[in-house]
């Protein structure tokens, strides 16, 4: 073979290797994020609690009620809460385990839920669909970004997840940690309603309700 069609028959097969190694890291990455939160939510106890989070508590009177999504909703604490005030709620997560302990939530509080299993890494929302949206302890980026054009106007995102602040109390990898005012950077096209840092030496985390103009 001349050395000019081995150094091509060399790049087909460096190209080629390159695409299953990427097909393959593709196929195989999500099977272990949705098994790891299959086996951690295989338990009757409710790892994240029955209770919603004080902030949407506190905050419920502003938040416009109707069409809701609850972004990675586990075990449903807060789209379960939301359903009893009268939301229409649909929950996504890759986990069916954690989205089964929903349903059985909800049942024991006499409303129902819609739930989808997905893979938020590859998700595509429905624009101007949402009245609210509200994503807590689920940190991406890209994925809150995607969140203004979901939202009708005058809907509304409710965000919590931990801070940088985490780190003095946990070992947590800083990646999955928001830094000082980034939520409000995240959010700054929409009207900042509500917005804290909360840190009470055990855990430290930010929250953010912002309105779609
Ligand atoms: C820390 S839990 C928070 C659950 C809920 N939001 C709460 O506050 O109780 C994170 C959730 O993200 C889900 N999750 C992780 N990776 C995901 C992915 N790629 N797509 C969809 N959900 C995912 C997990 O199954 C888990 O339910």
């Amino acid at each position: 073979m001349k050395s000019h069609s081995r150094t091509q028959l060399l790049k087909v097969l460096f190209v080629t290797g390159l695409f299953v190694l990427a097909f393959l890291s593709s196929a195989y990455a999500k099977p272990k994020d949705k098994d790891r939160w299959n086996k951690k939510y295989d338990t009757e106890v409710y790892l994240f609690g029955e209770k919603p989070i004080p902030f949407l508590v506190n905050n419920i009177d502003i938040l416009p009620k109707g069409k809701t999504l609850d972004v990675a909703m586990g075990e449903g604490r807060n789209g379960v809460y939301l359903a009893t005030q009268g939301f229409d709620v649909m929950g996504l997560d890759i986990s069916e385990k954690g989205l089964e302990k929903a349903h059985a939530l909800a049942a024991k509080n006499n409303v129902t839920i819609q739930t989808k299993v997905v893979d938020l890494e590859n998700v595509e929302l429905e624009p101007n669909s949402y009245d609210l949206i509200i994503c807590t302890y689920f940190m991406d980026r890209g994925l809150y970004k995607k969140f203004y054009d979901a939202l009708k106007p005058g809907g509304m995102v409710l965000v919590e997840t931990y801070n940088i602040d985490y780190l003095k109390y946990r070992r947590f990898n800083a990646k999955w940690a928001l830094n000082t005012n980034e939520l409000l950077d995240i959010f700054k096209g929409m009207r900042i309603l509500r917005y804290q840092d909360y840190d009470d030496a055990r855990e430290a985390y930010s929250s953010i309700i912002a309105q779609k103009p």
